[in-house]
């Protein structure tokens, strides 16, 4: 069964590869290097994907944008336009246009979507901010409007999503007070850490074949082993929690959110903690991966020997999360947080020092390094060691 699964999968590539031969390429022979991400991704069962940004993708004026983000990627997830704040600005009058736009160039594109986000602390509508503090929305009714809000985004985008990130960062960071691991941010300080187990259930209520998802960043590698201060361990004792109480959660996005500033970590370090969660019976996927660097001012001068370590850095940051992805049949999809430094969210975010240089394509849509190096892994793997995906099934 597993081979023949593997033979099917092999054909559907060179099928594949056959049919999407452009015709820049027509009468030359097979050159996987001609290939997209997502076309050479798909021997291995593996879904590629980008974060979207509607503005970029509608603007007329900008082509190369919407080509890319069809062409290259097998995946899609609102960089935005899932957000609570996005979904539902005024209390009550729910703004689905740009989401729904998206899952429909998805359809069009022959694309999976993830669903980005339901409960997280962060671009929450002011209405339910300044009601929870102002005291106006108590408790209790505070329960009941994240189990609404949850109910009625899942219901309205059943059957088109595949993977759900249903609670987003919900555990702190060392560097927080206190510095203890613990659940952090709003609903945990309303709700208690409760909510969790809460959001996933109600989420399966709405959409039985959704995978149900935790993201977080800084889980790509166990480091100390002690929950108390090792996020990647805190998070994995959280997921082996809800398995155990029959919560219905189907896997862990890691984000992989790096830099090249940090030590990181290496392929097997990846490959251990995609394999941990594994054990516990669930999928994994790297789900906004990018790799900042700072900007000083030889970078911003254009000082080659400043310019070159960071994109030769940042390339292999990005070839050690797909290589453990590949290598970890559970991880069903790598997904980077923009893929062109033309619209990036890191440059606004990360300021002092400035950061940028983050993703796989330039300001000017070429590719870089990085673009290179996941291209490679993609066409340089395979038997033994690299196998399909396992496909996983959504738990009750
Ligand atoms: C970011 C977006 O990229 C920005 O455009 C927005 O201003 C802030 O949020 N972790 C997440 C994402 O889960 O939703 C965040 O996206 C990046 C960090």
């Amino acid at each position: 069964m597993k081979l023949r699964r593997w033979i099917a999968a092999g054909a559907v590539a060179v099928a594949t590869a056959a049919v999407l031969t452009s015709p820049a390429t027509a009468g030359r022979p097979y050159d996987p290097t001609d290939q997209s991400l997502r076309n050479l991704a798909l021997r291995h069962g593996l879904a590629v994907g980008t974060a979207v940004d509607l503005a970029a993708l509608n603007d007329p004026a900008d082509p190369r944008y919407r080509e890319l983000a069809a062409s290259e990627f097998s995946t899609v997830t609102a960089e935005n336009a899932m957000k609570w704040e996005s979904l539902e600005p005024t209390r009550g009058t729910y703004n689905w246009g740009p989401a729904d736009e998206l899952v429909t160039f998805a359809r069009q594109h022959d694309q999976r979507v993830r669903g980005h986000v339901l409960v997280w602390h962060n671009q929450l509508p002011g209405w339910l901010t300044s009601g929870v503090a102002d005291g106006s929305i108590s408790t209790a009714e505070l329960r009941d409007i994240l189990r609404r809000h949850i109910t009625n985004v899942v219901t309205h985008f059943k059957g088109r999503i595949w993977q759900w990130d249903v609670v987003n960062e919900a555990v702190s960071d060392p560097w927080d007070t206190p510095s203890t691991l613990h659940y952090k941010g709003f609903w945990a300080e309303h709700l208690g850490p409760g909510y969790i187990a809460d959001a996933f259930r109600w989420a399966r209520a709405a959409d039985p074949h959704a995978l149900l998802f935790y993201n977080d960043y800084n889980i790509e590698a166990f480091g100390s082993r002690d929950p108390a201060n090792d996020k990647t361990q805190f998070v994995y004792d959280m997921a082996k929690q809800l398995r155990a109480q029959g919560v219905p959660i189907d896997g862990i996005g890691s984000q992989g959110h790096l830099g090249t500033q940090y030590g990181n970590f290496d392929t097997f370090q990846v490959v251990e903690a995609l394999r941990k969660f594994a054990g516990l019976g669930l999928a994994t996927a790297f789900t906004e991966v990018d790799v900042r660097s700072q900007l000083t001012e030889g970078v911003q001068a254009g000082d080659e020997a400043e310019i070159n370590p960071r994109l030769q850095a940042a390339a292999a940051n990005f070839d050690v999360l797909l290589q453990a992805c590949l290598a970890e049949r559970h991880c069903l999809s790598f997904t980077v947080w923009g893929f062109t430094d033309k619209h990036s969210w890191v440059p606004g975010w990360f300021t002092d020092p400035p950061e940028g240089m983050a993703t796989i394509y330039d300001e000017n849509y070429q590719p870089k390094r990085a673009y290179q190096a996941l291209k490679a892994d993609l066409i340089y793997s395979g038997p033994p060691y690299v196998l399909p995906r396992i496909p996983q099934r959504p738990r009750r």
